[in-house]
């Protein structure tokens, strides 16, 4: 597919009206559907209009775009994603954009959803529309990157939280935890909680803290995350906070515990590209186990254990060897504590 990298809108380049496409998608979570933004740009690299995705059932960014823009034949069209050629929720977008008699559009990357997967490119190529690479695939997957893993794998992106004492530790003997960290770190807590379509917890957090695994923060508008919770031979409470909220139980029929695999595999099934394993020691173990971790999220609270209580991670560390290598991507002061993000594995 010929590079749109060389085509100039008036002196804008094409990187820079992809962004503002991408940055339009800021703050959504239409999984599991992607976020999609689209910009419709005249020959002099104007922005006549903007369109983005926004909820599942809602229209698609293409169609918002074009709405209300009477001649496009002169316009290019700019989308972060490909378009979809297929009925879902809404009519195919390569209808609306053969119907706008718009000729030119650039696409951020192909789409790996198998329903799509080039079909929507080469729809419209055969209605003779050009359609452009940006060139930008890496950037584009990197504002999605759970819908793109999703879509490739059938499994949720994994994300583990913990909170911890500078020491390492998660809870005291006697099992309390809250709170180990600052109110700062709390709250950009929640802003994490609302980046991803579910939180798990193990049996031992949910009798421990009847945690109810909400977003809150003010003037938080989203959808909440949904709630999941592995059991093995212990049985939840009925009346446990997150039972109200639907929360889908991950258990075996002979209590023996979960394939952490097969568990991805069940809510990769049912829409959810993202998942935060919030603990406690034992549950972020069997993930850790897996190797279905991708990154760690870290809160150091300004408290020293000192002295050993529920150590972050169960079980035992036997040998150097057996750690496992990560690589630190921020390191971030809130209030008196620290956050460090960080992926498993070296640096490639
Ligand atoms: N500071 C923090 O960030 C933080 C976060 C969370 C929790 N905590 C603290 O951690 C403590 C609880 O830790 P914990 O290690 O006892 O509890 P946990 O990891 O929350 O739960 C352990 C239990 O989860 C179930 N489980 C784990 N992996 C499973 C799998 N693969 N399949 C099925 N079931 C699975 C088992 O339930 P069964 O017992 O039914 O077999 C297991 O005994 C509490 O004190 C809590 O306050 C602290």
């Amino acid at each position: 597919m010929r590079r749109a990298v060389d085509n100039q809108f008036g002196g804008v380049a094409v990187d820079e009206l992809m962004r503002v496409a991408l940055d339009a998608t800021s703050g959504t979570y239409p999984h599991p559907n992607p976020r999609v933004g689209a910009v419709i740009v005249s020959r002099d690299g104007t922005v006549r209009s903007l369109g983005v995705h926004r909820h599942p059932g809602q229209p698609h960014a293409e169609l918002l775009a074009l709405q209300g823009l009477d001649d496009v034949t002169q316009d290019t069209m700019i989308v972060t994603l490909e378009p979809c050629d297929h009925h879902g929720e809404t009519p195919p977008c390569t209808d609306v954009i053969i119907d706008s008699g718009i000729k030119t559009v650039i696409v951020g990357t192909l789409d790996p959803d198998p329903r799509v997967s080039g079909r929507g490119m080469d729809r419209l190529r055969a209605a003779g529309i050009e359609v452009l690479d940006s060139g930008l695939s890496e950037l584009v997957e990197s504002n999605d990157s759970s819908y793109f893993h999703h879509r490739r794998t059938g499994r949720p992106l994994v994300t583990l939280k913990l909170a911890t004492t500078l020491d390492g530790q998660i809870a005291a003997l006697d099992g309390t935890s809250q709170w180990i960290t600052s109110p700062e770190s709390r709250n950009d807590a929640h802003h994490l909680r609302s980046q991803n379509d579910a939180i798990a917890v193990g049996a031992g957090t949910l009798l421990a803290d009847d945690p109810l695994l909400t977003v809150r923060f003010d003037d938080f508008r989203g959808r909440q995350p949904v709630p999941v919770v592995f059991r093995g031979r212990r049985s939840i409470p009925t009346d446990a906070m997150i039972m109200n909220r639907d929360a889908i139980v991950l258990a075996t029929e002979d209590h023996t515990w979960v394939d952490i695999g097969v568990a991805l595999d069940t809510l990769g099934g049912r829409g959810i590209t993202s998942l935060l394993v919030e603990g406690g020691a034992t549950l972020a173990r069997s993930f850790l186990d897996s190797g279905a971790v991708h990154r760690l999220v870290i809160y150091i609270g300004a408290k020293l254990a000192a002295g050993t209580g529920a150590p972050a991670i169960a079980g035992s560390f036997l040998t150097l060897n057996d750690a496992l290598p990560i690589t630190i991507t921020n390191v971030d002061s809130l209030g008196p504590d620290v956050k460090i993000t960080a992926s498993l594995g070296e640096v490639a």
